[in-house]
């Protein structure tokens, strides 16, 4: 057949023509297809009558029943019908085999009604280069890997393409095989030059094969998911399927039943419930071994675990709280009034505001126990959290669900712990709170204590509102001044000053022994403390204004009982003296008689200070060297400190002369003021006095007297302002054994503060003015000084400011 048409390659040809709708034929290849259309039926008779030849030409629009002949392609391809197949329907089925590419030259009816067409064949034989034959290679190649991606061809397709060596009949071969439009189809049939058509191929089939290769990473990628996704549901109706074999419920089911029953008897407000129920409809979704399903569930759990609805029924009762709070402490009586009061007012003002107890005091002096105490006097539960070293906002109001591992923060943590929406809530150690990057955490903790905002507290993990209107805060503090102000102003603040030795001493025989010797397992009859033995722990053993370390040394005592009583060779009763308890306790660490008794000395004085852990004695040294007048100050001073000490300086200045002190003297020497445990900083103006006395003495070489100490603002002039903290400052006199103290005149009201026992004890001299500092202090008449040491002799005191004995 190639023969024939090579042969009349430059004649004229006419044929009837067989119009195609949606396919192309190239030369070349066998294809299969059925004619339909009348005229198309007559036009394969009439081939079939004679050489069996038509001539196949695409039309432009498929969809056109009866195309003209502007409506179909010029170019097509002579066929030979192969075989054909009458079907019952009056169709035929064709196989035809294309033998060339032809033109179009005319075109007419037949009289018989197809259409007949003149021709003239288009294929060229093609001169075999070198690069040609490559090219041929290539596009083979290229074949090969087309067909690996794409398994809808046989095999056999692809043994026989590869297997052509002519370039024209490779190129149509393939592209009757590529799937691309009929467009793009007729475009390959219409290019005649032999290596265009090639390469046009070639980029077809390139492109192809990416479309393949990026189609078949999706669908693996695809395909990965629904497996997984398959396994899951596979297994989970496996486990569905062994659960029921083995008789139980389908426990999934159980499970949202559960939380449904659960969330409605909550007693939640609206919009929790509404939250809880669609987080519920999510969790019915999903798988129920994810880990989505296991943050949703502990979502859920949460939600269901705080306190709604429940409530401790309050105590009314004042008088019963008034013993509760008298069982639990001693003395302290000033503040259970006040805390009597609070009940009182809260009782009557339902919501009031601003009404947040704050407790402030040195360790120890019972300000977490009160609260707990009251929580037992108005029946409620008692929470407490500890904000020392809270830093994050996110501790107090919890980190978004988005979170991995979030959970709610410490509010709702303890609300949840309490397990009724009214409890005692302590907040220990407010002064502890920190701030930094991550946010401030006293925001938050305005926003619970604020009455104005509280009913809606907003945890971000819970992320519904919570009302904490219903809670009773209170604060406990060593310090007032490191509390942010925004959250100062929100409390009433109770102060606690510490005990006095003879309250500690009840304190220990009503509280303490019969607390530690419950707790170590004792009977009250196998042991008892004399009232020396306490006295003797609290002196030489502990130095504080609490009973803490009380409270430890009488556990360290009970704890070496036990161990007696557990070897047998305790004797019964065990009564504890002073001796037993140096025996037990081994060598004392204070002696406060030594530390009073101290000797005269030249520039150092005893100061009073306010700190922390309650009263404390300062002791300031004052030291000089020649140099030219600077002014060194150590000990880790505050700046209001380091102030006063300068205002110190300078009144001694302005007086030189008048002490007999060589006016000129800061030209001549370098003055050290040192204040020591210097680890420990301090601030405040309350040494001022301190530091003048301190100076003066060292500047005349007149010594301080050993059992005196002070406090007192200095001003430039000399005149002695008030200081806060006196009854600190007096108790820590007092337990180091000082007996004579100076005060400033304008705080002689505080002296009503302090125990009638202490207050008897002690001599207090009221000042106004630094002259009579210096008098009480100084162990001599001031006078010129013999550098470079003074003398020193101890002289009788002049007492000018008058001893005030209360
Ligand atoms: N007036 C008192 N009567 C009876 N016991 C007391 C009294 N004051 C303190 N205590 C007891 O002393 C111990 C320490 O008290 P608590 O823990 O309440 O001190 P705190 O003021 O909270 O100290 P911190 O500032 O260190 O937290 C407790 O066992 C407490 O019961
Ligand atoms: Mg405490």
């Amino acid at each position: 057949m190639q023969d024939r048409t090579r042969r009349s390659a430059d004649a004229d040809i006419t044929l009837p023509m067989v119009p195609l709708r949606d396919i192309v034929v190239f030369p070349n290849t066998m294809v299969p297809f059925v004619v339909g259309r009348r005229a198309s039926l007559l036009a394969v008779e009439c081939a079939l009558a004679g050489d069996k030849q038509v001539f196949l030409s695409t039309q432009r629009n498929a969809k056109v029943d009866n195309p003209g002949a502007e409506e179909i392609n010029s170019v097509g391809t002579i066929a030979t019908i192969a075989q054909h197949l009458r079907l019952p329907n009056g169709n035929v089925k064709l196989l035809v085999h294309g033998n060339a590419r032809a033109r179009v030259l005319e075109i007419d009816e037949d009289p018989e009604g197809f259409l007949r067409v003149v021709l003239k064949e288009l294929d060229r034989p093609t001169e075999s280069t070198p690069e040609l034959q490559e090219h041929v290679t290539r596009v083979g190649q290229l074949f090969e890997r087309y067909m690996k991606y794409s398994p809808g061809l046989p095999y056999e397709t692809m043994l026989s393409t590869v297997k052509i060596t002519d370039p024209g009949r490779l190129a149509d071969t393939i592209a009757a095989h590529l799937p691309v439009s009929i467009e793009e189809k007729q475009a390959l049939l219409e290019t005649t030059v032999v290596p265009h058509r090639l390469s046009e191929v070639e980029r077809a089939l390139e492109a192809e094969i990416e479309k393949l290769r990026v189609d078949k990473k999706i669908s693996n990628r695809v395909k990965k998911q629904m497996e997984k996704a398959q396994k899951e549901y596979y297994l989970n109706e496996k486990i569905k399927a062994i659960q029921q074999e083995l008789g139980r419920k389908d426990e999934r089911v159980n499970e949202i039943e559960e939380f449904r029953q659960k969330i409605e008897q909550a007693k939640m407000p609206d919009d929790a419930k509404e939250k809880a129920l669609q987080e519920l409809k999510r969790l019915e979704v999903m798988p129920p071994v994810s880990a989505e399903a296991t943050v949703s569930r502990n979502y859920l759990e949460w939600l269901l675990a705080v306190p709604w609805a429940k409530k401790s029924r309050e105590l009314a009762d004042i008088k019963r709280a008034e013993r509760i709070l008298e069982e639990d402490h001693h003395g302290l009586e000033k503040i259970k009034e006040r805390i009597l009061e609070f009940l009182a007012v809260r009782r009557l003002v339902r919501k009031m505001k601003g009404s947040i107890l704050c407790f402030v005091g040195p360790p120890g002096v019972g300000k977490t126990s009160l609260a707990r105490s009251i929580a037992r006097a108005t029946g409620r539960e008692f929470v407490r959290l500890s904000l020392g070293g809270v830093r994050d906002e996110a501790e107090i109001r919890g980190h978004r669900r988005t979170y991995i591992g979030a959970f709610p923060g410490q509010i709702i943590q303890m609300m949840k712990k309490a397990g009724t929406r009214n409890p005692i809530f302590l907040l220990d150690e407010v002064d502890k709170m920190a701030a930094d990057f991550r946010g401030d955490p006293s925001a938050a903790l305005l926003e619970v204590l604020d009455p104005e905002q509280n009913h809606a507290f907003l945890d971000h993990y819970l992320d519904v509102e919570y009302d904490l209107s219903d809670v009773m805060f209170i604060a406990t503090a060593n310090i007032m001044h490191t509390i942010p102000p925004a959250l100062r102003d929100r409390m009433e603040v109770i102060r606690i000053a510490g005990y006095t030795l003879q309250e500690k001493l009840a304190i220990a025989q009503r509280y303490l022994v019969p607390k530690q010797i419950k707790q170590h397992g004792l009977q009250n009859e196998q042991i008892s403390f004399e009232d020396e033995a306490i006295v003797e722990i609290a002196e030489r053993y502990t130095r504080e204004a609490g009973v803490r370390n009380l409270e430890r040394e009488i556990a360290s005592i009970c704890r070496k009982i036990a161990r007696r009583v557990v070897a047998g060779n305790a004797e019964k009763p065990m009564v504890l003296t002073a001796v037993r308890v140096v025996e037990l306790l081994g060598v004392p660490q204070y002696h406060p008689q030594r530390e009073a008794e101290r000797t005269p000395e030249v520039g150092v004085a005893t100061g009073l200070a306010w700190t922390e852990t309650g009263g404390e004695i300062l002791t300031t040294e004052a030291t000089r060297m020649p140099g030219r007048g600077k002014v060194t100050l150590t000990g880790q001073l505050g700046e209001v400190m380091q102030e006063s000490a300068q205002a110190a300086l300078s009144y001694i200045r302005t007086r030189a002369e008048e002490f007999g002190i060589d006016p000129s003297f800061y030209r001549k020497y370098d003055l050290h003021v040192h204040v020591p445990e210097g680890a420990i900083p301090k601030d405040g103006p309350s040494a001022g006095i301190t530091m003048a006395t301190a100076i003066a003495s060292l500047l005349t070489g007149v010594p301080i007297r050993g059992d005196v100490a002070m406090t007192g603002e200095i001003t430039l002039r000399g005149k002695v302002l008030p200081i806060g903290g006196v009854k600190e400052k007096v108790l820590a006199a007092y337990r180091f054994g000082t007996k004579t103290i100076i005060l400033p005149r304008e705080n002689e009201r505080d002296l009503a503060e302090i125990p009638d026992d202490i207050r008897k004890a002690m001599t207090f001299h009221l000042v106004h003015d630094m002259d009579q500092v210096l008098d009480l202090a100084l162990a001599g008449p001031i006078r010129t000084p013999q550098l470079p040491a003074a003398d020193t002799g101890a002289g009788d005191p002049r007492p000018s400011g008058g001893p005030v004995t209360h």
